[in-house]
């Protein structure tokens, strides 16, 4: 009964394709730990980063974090994910609004079908699909990276997309799949834009990071930019199976479905906190850290949806408790008159 409506959620979240085959998947929420700019995974130390971020997880997070030293499940004391045993770090870029007067807001995030939380990030860990293929889940001190801040133009990364959500349900496609695009939806999206963050299947199997923080992990060798889960087999220089992380991030985008608000000429107004006003710029940022072998625990259950038997759980009230009090000190909740750091607008 309960699986069957953890799959029929799942159907839903992914659209009604017919012949799909859903793979077991936990998809969890983790709400807001904070949101500022800091960035321990591109610029270690470095306070303030150049552009906000809006983390989850964990609260041994901190902008220096070294991936030798750092033990997150030792250093923190709460998470605000749902598995209580999940002290991993989960970073994005954050969504402005910008006025015709040329002030930016921020966009209130929202919080997935079927969750609860305040907003925050949805993350799904996803095994092999083929129910023989064991995955390896991550090593302490292993950290990986999504996307490109810097990226201005259509990418090679095509596991970074948008939809444009309708009032109900969210689509009836695979995320990533068209009309879901890397770009900003051109229009007013009625139940608000979603971020899909898809990060690669395979591991060299030796390097806990890399210069670029994403050599080390590869995608599979034939995967689409709209795969549920993992397909395709990895590639010889990346030989290692692992979880499929994938988040998603729900933007709000009601409040400012106005013709009024909107520029003049019918543009969208959305910009994300890089200073990208077309969605190129999107990334993900991962900071492993579940306690002992839990991670890999709930893979070999093959555990689905946010209920796990082989897991510690906790209430939405108490993850949500769990948050670190910010470091930067800069108003990013106004109506600003630059974006925090103050990026180029392109
Ligand atoms: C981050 O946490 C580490 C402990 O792992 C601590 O040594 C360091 O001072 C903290 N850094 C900052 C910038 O708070
Ligand atoms: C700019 O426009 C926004 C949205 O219309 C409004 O809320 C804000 O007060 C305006 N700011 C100034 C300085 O006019
Ligand atoms: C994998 O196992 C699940 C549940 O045990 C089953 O529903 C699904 O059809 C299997 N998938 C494949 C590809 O065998």
């Amino acid at each position: 009964m309960l699986w069957k409506s953890l799959a029929l959620a799942l159907l839903m979240q992914h659209g009604s394709t017919q012949n799909m085959n859903i793979p077991p998947m936990m998809r969890f929420q983790c709400s807001q730990l904070v949101v500022e700019r800091v960035d321990p995974l591109v610029n270690p130390g470095l306070v303030p980063s150049p552009h906000l971020h809006q983390i989850v997880g964990g609260n041994s997070f901190n902008a220096s974090m070294d991936h030798q030293t750092h033990d997150l499940p030792s250093s923190s004391t709460c998470t605000s994910c749902t598995f209580s045993e999940d002290f991993s770090n989960y970073w994005t870029a954050v969504l402005y609004f910008r006025a015709r007067n040329g002030t930016f807001k921020r966009v209130p995030q929202s919080t997935e079908l079927q969750l609860k939380g305040n907003a925050g990030i949805t993350v799904y860990y996803i095994p092999s699909t083929d129910n023989k293929t064991a995955v390896t889940a991550f090593k302490p001190g292993f950290r990986m990276l999504v996307g490109d801040a810097g990226l201005r133009s259509q990418g090679p990364d095509r596991k970074v997309c948008h939809r444009c959500k309708p009032v109900d349900g969210d689509g009836s496609n695979i995320n990533c799949g068209a009309p879901d695009a890397q770009t900003f939806p051109k229009g007013f999206c009625a139940g608000g834009i979603r971020s899909v963050i898809t990060f690669p299947t395979c591991w060299d199997g030796k390097n806990l990071d890399s210069p670029d923080h994403q050599s080390h992990v590869a995608y599979a060798k034939g995967s689409k930019a709209n795969d549920v889960g993992p397909t395709g087999v990895c590639p010889e220089s990346h030989p290692v199976p692992i979880p499929q992380v994938m988040y998603e991030v729900v933007w709000d985008t009601r409040p400012f479905n106005d013709p009024n608000l909107w520029p003049e000429d019918g543009s969208q107004p959305f910009v994300y906190s890089t200073g990208d006003q077309n969605g190129f710029s999107q990334h993900g940022d991962y900071v492993f850290g579940w306690k002992d072998d839990s991670l890999q625990r709930a893979m070999n259950a093959r555990c689905t949806g946010d209920v796990c038997d082989v897991l510690k759980t906790q209430t939405t009230e108490e993850a949500m408790k769990c948050t670190v009090p910010k470091v930067v000190d800069e108003d990013i909740e106004g109506w600003l008159t630059e974006l925090p750091g103050n990026p180029v607008l392109f």
